[in-house]
């Protein structure tokens, strides 16, 4: 038996002012977009937006809907219409922040494992590290420099791809 321990690492930020200028612009886009989420249901509202090496911001946030499994989360719906619009850019970074105020002191808002699925692979197609930002309301932002931080011991593209 051999006893292995994986490591992730973040960073913390107390304040949207500590945060680089484009770093800044991306998490007050995703605030701007979590306003105007469709999340009738859950009442949770998140906002995503996606900066791509020609600088272009691509926002998106959750849409809910009545046949609850038809909805999507709003880091999908960035990264989707994104990379949708741009099949051919780099994707540098991405902040994904919740709205909702209420949750409990301790509590800290944190992309759902299939969405952290979804940045996975775009960072392994693109071969390049995709930077998350969070924050949850006006929280402390959790910065981390690639995606694969958020999904360790993940399942890889190059696992399909292999030939007998
Ligand atoms: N949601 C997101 O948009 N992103 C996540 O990473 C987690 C959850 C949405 C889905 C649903 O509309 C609501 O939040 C409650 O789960």
């Amino acid at each position: 038996m051999n006893k292995k321990t994986l490591e992730i690492t973040l960073e913390e930020y107390y304040a949207v002012s500590e945060l680089q200028e484009i770093e800044k612009s991306l998490v007050l886009s995703a605030k701007n977009a979590a306003v105007k989420a469709y999340a009738p249901y859950s009442k949770f509202k998140v906002g995503c937006a996606v900066l791509l090496d020609n600088g272009s911001i691509v926002t998106g946030n959750n849409q809910e809907n009545m046949a609850y499994p038809s909805g999507l989360c709003a880091e999908r719906v960035a990264l989707f219409s994104a990379i949708s619009l741009h099949p051919d850019k780099k994707i540098i970074s991405l902040a994904v922040v919740s709205a909702n105020k209420e949750l409990n002191k301790n509590d800290v808002f944190s992309p759902c494992g299939a969405c952290r699925q979804v940045m996975l692979e775009y960072e392994q197609k693109q071969k390049s590290p995709i930077i998350v930002l969070m924050q949850q309301a006006d929280k402390k932002i959790i910065k981390f420099h690639s995606a694969s931080m958020l999904l360790p011991f993940s399942f890889q593209i190059s696992t399909l791809q292999k030939k007998e």
